[in-house]
């Protein structure tokens, strides 16, 4: 099933998927955690397949927003991201129970480095100038906002105009920065969605993005001479480069953008870029579908084959943030129902790329009914009935019948239409799948009755094979729900 593809350099090119790398202004919360077990779902799953797979996250240390956080907190910047790298964001990775293949830091040398390279790149093909900026910045966004962008501020910003995801008005900045030429980009990406739709899914999403595109692109500031805590421009080293443009570039420079082609690194780079997956929220999805394509066209790199912007966990109707305090860290879920419920939750109960809401009463009431009494149960009944049927030893099926071949047939089409929705994203339809082969399974042991046919040795054979088909069934089911909830089907 592995549909893997030679890169240039002949090697067999990973499938390569990225998170978005997070703010360390403070500590994660589930929204962050959500993205991150997506791609570590997508990612086992497509190793299961038997695919070369490189899968990145990791985090975005510089800005104003994590400059302020450690202003706030008495420390420099860099002592504030080591803390909190150190004790929140690698610790949530093995709370989560995500496989990464490799975690960036955007401090990190082999970044800044790379980041600097390719700006001089992007300045030699002449797509950099110098000019005055003024407008409105959030913060909270990082961003550089245009009129189009703001909303009527209501309550106690009545009459001014505010950020709708901070819902607070955004500070008005007056510098002399290095802008990118954006606006060159306009017909090239227009005609590069046209081509390739699928690279920007939903279509919602497309759809978003194609109409901002087509209302014509504006040139946008590349860095920022009023921060110094970020990558100094290469050209002018008394400014930094503008944290997303810093941030985005993340995707190349980790898998070795800017090396030596013949070095390990520049091989790395051959077999894994371009990426066929960024995993991003919707919030951030003008950046990575509009402004990042733009920049690799601009030094010549091939642009990254799919954004998948998915939705929101809401808290009362809004984004779940810690800025609002409706921030749930992931071990207050874990540390209960453990990182294989909370794996199945997320990705089981809320459409990918729609937003949802998290209820305890929900998460329990879908643990109790499709995981422990769904498939616990099951899972339990089979070994204690091989253990007291046929003293641990699981026999062969020697007598199949109708109900254990459509089983059989049932099983062969739950495998193909859940890797269709695995691979497309569409991760509760893939689940979906395997939980009514579940269903049908624990409709065959109620048909069967196999602790009837035990009563009668005459029954034997038949017995054998229902407690074969069982147990044939349930290792079908682990396979299938490993990339999902890796420790318990292990177990
Ligand atoms: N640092 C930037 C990303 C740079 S990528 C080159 C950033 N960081 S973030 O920490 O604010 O957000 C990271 C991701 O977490 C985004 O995809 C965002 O959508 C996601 N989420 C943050 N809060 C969320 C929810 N409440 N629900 C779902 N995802 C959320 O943006």
């Amino acid at each position: 099933m592995s549909s893997a593809v030679a890169s240039e350099s002949g090697a067999e090119k990973a499938f390569y998927l990225t998170t978005p790398i997070y703010y360390v202004n403070d500590a994660p919360h589930i929204g962050h955690a959500y993205t991150t077990t997506a791609g570590d779902v997508l990612t086992r799953w497509h190793r299961q397949r038997g695919e070369k797979v490189w899968f990145l996250t990791g985090v975005d240390e510089h800005g104003t927003k994590v400059q302020r956080a450690a202003d706030a907190g008495g420390v420099t910047p860099q002592q504030w991201v080591d803390n909190l790298v150190e004790n929140e964001w690698l610790p949530v990775l093995q709370t989560v129970d995500a496989a990464n293949d490799d975690f960036i830091r955007t401090t990190e040398p082999r970044h800044a480095e790379r980041v600097q390279r390719f700006w001089e790149q992007v300045r030699e093909h002449g797509f950099v100038y110098s000019a005055p900026y003024e407008g409105p910045y959030c913060v909270g966004c990082e961003e550089f906002k245009f009129a189009a962008d703001l909303a009527p501020g209501t309550g106690e910003y009545e009459g001014q105009q505010i950020c709708p995801v901070h819902g607070r008005p955004c500070e008005q900045l007056q510098e002399e920065n290095w802008f990118f030429q954006l606006s060159a980009f306009t017909e090239r990406l227009i005609a590069h969605y046209e081509a390739n739709p699928e690279a920007i899914q939903p279509r919602s999403a497309y759809n978003e993005v194609m109409s901002f595109i087509r209302g014509g692109l504006a040139d946008i500031s590349m860095s920022r001479s009023s921060v110094s805590w970020g990558i100094p421009v290469p050209w002018e080293p008394s400014q930094v480069i503008y944290v997303w443009f810093d941030a985005l570039l993340n995707y190349a420079t980790a898998v070795g953008y800017g090396t030596d082609p013949s070095s390990p690194e520049g091989e790395q780079y051959a077999n894994t870029w371009p990426a066929d997956v960024h995993l991003v929220g919707k919030d951030i999805l003008r950046f990575h579908a509009v402004y990042w394509p733009a920049m690799l066209m601009a030094a010549g790199a091939p642009l990254p084959r799919k954004v998948f912007a998915h939705g929101w966990l809401l808290v009362g109707g809004e984004k779940m943030s810690k800025s609002k305090l409706t921030g749930i860290a992931p071990s207050q879920i874990i540390d209960h129902f453990g990182s294989d419920a909370f794996r199945y939750y997320f990705l089981r109960a809320i459409a990918f790329g729609q937003d949802g809401s998290f209820s305890w009463e929900d998460m329990s009431a879908r643990y109790t009914s499709e995981l422990a009494n769904g498939l616990g149960n099951l899972a339990s009944r089979a070994t204690a009935m091989v253990g007291r049927y046929c003293e641990g030893i699981l026999p062969a099926a020697t007598a199949d019948g109708e109900a254990e071949r459509a089983l059989q047939e049932l099983l062969v089409s739950t495998a193909a239409n859940a890797d269709a929705a695995m691979v497309a994203l569409d991760f509760s339809t893939g689940i979906t799948a395997v939980k009514e082969f579940i269903e049908a399974v624990n409709g065959y042991v109620t048909e069967q009755e196999p602790w009837v046919l035990a009563k009668d040795p005459a029954n034997r054979a038949r017995l054998e094979t229902v407690l074969y088909t069982i147990c044939e069934s349930l290792r079908a089911v682990a396979v299938l729900y490993n990339p999902l909830m890796p420790k318990k089907m292990q177990e």
